[in-house]
C-alpha cells in the first residue's frame, strides 16, 4: 500500500519545551520551594530538590535535542534566581542564562524564552504576589533587566505561561501556592495578569521593535456532557468563554503570535450551585468508553487541537504550538499521540490556519508540580535511581524522523 505523507510548511519549527522549576533543580528562593516543604502539598510529599539537574546538564540535554533534529527549544528563566531578594539582581544568573541561550544557538536551535512559568520569588510571594498593589511594577522591573541583558538573543518571547491554568490552580482550586479558593481573588489575579502581559509586551517592544511576543495559552476543548441538554450546552459555552476567550479578548492587540498549548478535552455538565470549575473537575476527566487515559487521568483526544487551532484562526496571527504532550512512562502511546495530534494540526494548516511550529512537552521527564515525579512526559526518560541518567525513548526517535523530514509518514 502506498503510504500517505503529510508535508508541513517550509521552515516549520520542531522542538520541545521545559520550565525552569521542573528541570533545573535547587530553586531555593522560589515560592514553590517553600510550598513543597509542607506535608500534603505534593503527591507522596516529594520535593523538586535537584529536579533533573538541568541547571548543570543543559549542554548534554541540548545535545540530545539536537540529535533528535529539533530546531527550536522553549525554556523558562527563573525570576527567583535572577532577583533572589527584592531589588537585588544576581548577575551570575543572567550570565548562566546567556550561556544556555548560546548553547542553543551553537546547536542551531531557535530560542523561545518564557519569563514566568508558575514560580515566583519567595520575597514577592510573601508580599502577596500578584495581589500586591505594586505587582506589575515589580514584574516589569525584572522584565526590563532581562530584556536589556538577553533581548538580542531571543527569537520568541512568552511573557506568561498559561495565565488561566496558573490563576485557577493558585486562586480558585487551591492546588498551587498560595492555595487560595476564591472566585473574586481569582478574577482579580486574572485581570492583573492581563495588565502584566500587555505592559510586558510594550516594554519588550520598546527595546526591540521586531520582537515576537506572546503569552502561552492552554486551550482545552469544551463540549457539553449531554448535547441534548440546553444547560449543559450553556455551561460548556461559559467554560469556553472564561477559560479560553476572556484572556485572549483583552490581549489580542498585544501579541505577535499565539503560543498554543493543548492537553485536555472536557465534558461539561450543568450542576445547580456549582461553578463551571467544579463541574469541570467532576466531568472533565470523565472519559468516553474505551478511551485511553494518560498518567494525568486525561483522555487522549487529538481532535481537540484542531478545534483550538480553528478557534484562533479568526485572529489571523501566526501560531506556534508551545506545548502538547502525554505522560506515559512506558512509552506505549506517545508516538501515536504525537502522530494523531499532528494529523489534526496538518488538517488545520490545510484549512488556512497559519501554524509555524510544534513543540512537544517535554524534552525530558521532570517535576510535574503537585504530582511530583510520577507523570512522565519526557521524550527522554530520566532514571531517578541512577544518577539522573538520560535515556532517549523510542517515541523520541519517531518524533525525530518527523522533525527531520518535515513530514508525518502515515504508513
Ligand atoms: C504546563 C507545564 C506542565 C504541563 C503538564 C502545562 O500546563 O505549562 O508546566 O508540566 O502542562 O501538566
Amino acid at each position: 500500500m502506498k503510504s500517505k505523507i503529510l508535508k508541513f510548511p517550509k521552515n516549520f519549527l520542531w522542538g520541545s519545551a521545559t520550565a525552569a522549576h521542573q528541570v533545573e533543580g535547587n530553586n531555593k528562593n522560589s515560592d514553590w520551594w517553600e510550598f513543597e516543604k509542607k506535608k500534603g502539598n505534593i503527591e507522596n510529599n516529594e520535593v523538586s530538590g535537584i529536579a533533573v539537574d538541568h541547571y548543570n546538564r543543559y549542554e548534554q540535554d541540548f545535545d540530545i535535542a539536537r540529535s533528535l533534529n529539533h530546531n527550536i527549544h522553549r525554556f523558562s528563566i527563573e525570576w527567583a534566581r535572577i532577583e533572589p531578594e527584592e531589588g537585588k539582581f544576581d548577575k551570575s544568573k543572567i550570565e548562566h542564562y546567556r550561556k544556555v541561550i548560546q548553547a542553543l544557538k551553537e546547536r542551531k536551535m531557535k530560542v523561545v524564552l518564557t519569563l514566568f512559568h508558575f514560580t515566583l520569588p519567595n520575597w514577592f510571594a510573601k508580599k502577596g504576589g500578584w495581589e500586591n498593589i505594586k505587582a506589575v511594577e515589580f514584574f516589569l522591573r525584572y522584565v526590563e533587566y532581562v530584556v536589556k541583558e538577553l533581548g538580542n538573543e531571543v527569537d520568541f518571547w512568552v511573557t506568561i505561561n498559561e495565565p488561566l491554568v496558573y490563576s485557577s490552580q493558585s486562586y480558585l482550586l487551591g492546588n498551587f501556592p498560595p492555595k487560595v479558593k476564591s472566585i473574586f481573588r481569582f478574577f482579580k489575579v486574572v485581570n492583573t495578569l492581563i495588565t502584566v502581559h500587555k505592559e510586558s509586551y510594550l516594554l519588550i517592544h520598546k527595546y526591540f521593535d521586531n520582537a515576537k511576543v506572546c503569552f502561552s495559552k492552554n486551550i482545552p476543548f469544551f463540549e457539553p456532557y449531554r448535547k441534548e441538554i440546553f444547560l449543559d450546552r450553556v455551561s460548556a459555552k461559559l467554560a469556553d468563554y472564561i477559560v479560553n476567550d476572556y484572556f485572549i479578548s483583552k490581549t489580542s492587540q498585544y501579541i505577535d503570535f499565539f503560543g498554543l498549548q493543548y492537553y485536555v478535552h472536557s465534558r461539561v455538565k450543568f450542576k445547580l450551585g456549582g461553578s463551571y470549575f467544579n463541574l469541570g473537575e467532576e466531568v472533565g476527566i470523565e472519559t468516553s468508553e474505551n478511551a485511553i487515559v494518560t498518567e494525568m487521568g486525561w483522555e487522549i483526544y487529538p481532535d481537540g487541537i484542531y478545534h483550538a487551532l480553528k478557534k484562533l484562526q479568526k485572529y489571523k496571527l501566526p501560531i506556534i504550538i508551545t506545548e502538547n504532550g502525554i505522560a506515559d512512562k512506558r512509552d506505549e502511546h506517545r508516538a501515536d499521540f504525537v502522530r494523531d495530534h499532528l494529523i489534526n494540526v496538518h488538517k488545520a494548516i490545510q484549512e488556512g490556519v497559519d501554524v509555524r511550529g510544534y513543540l512537544y512537552w517535554s524534552l525530558m521527564d521532570n517535576f510535574e508540580w503537585i504530582f511530583g515525579r510520577r507523570p512522565r512526559f519526557g521524550l527522554v526518560e530520566i532514571d531517578y535511581e541512577k544518577d539522573l541518567e538520560r535515556r532517549v525513548r523510542k517515541s523520541a526517535l519517531y518524533f525525530s524522523k518527523i522533525c527531520k523530514n518535515n513530514a508525518v509518514d502515515l504508513k
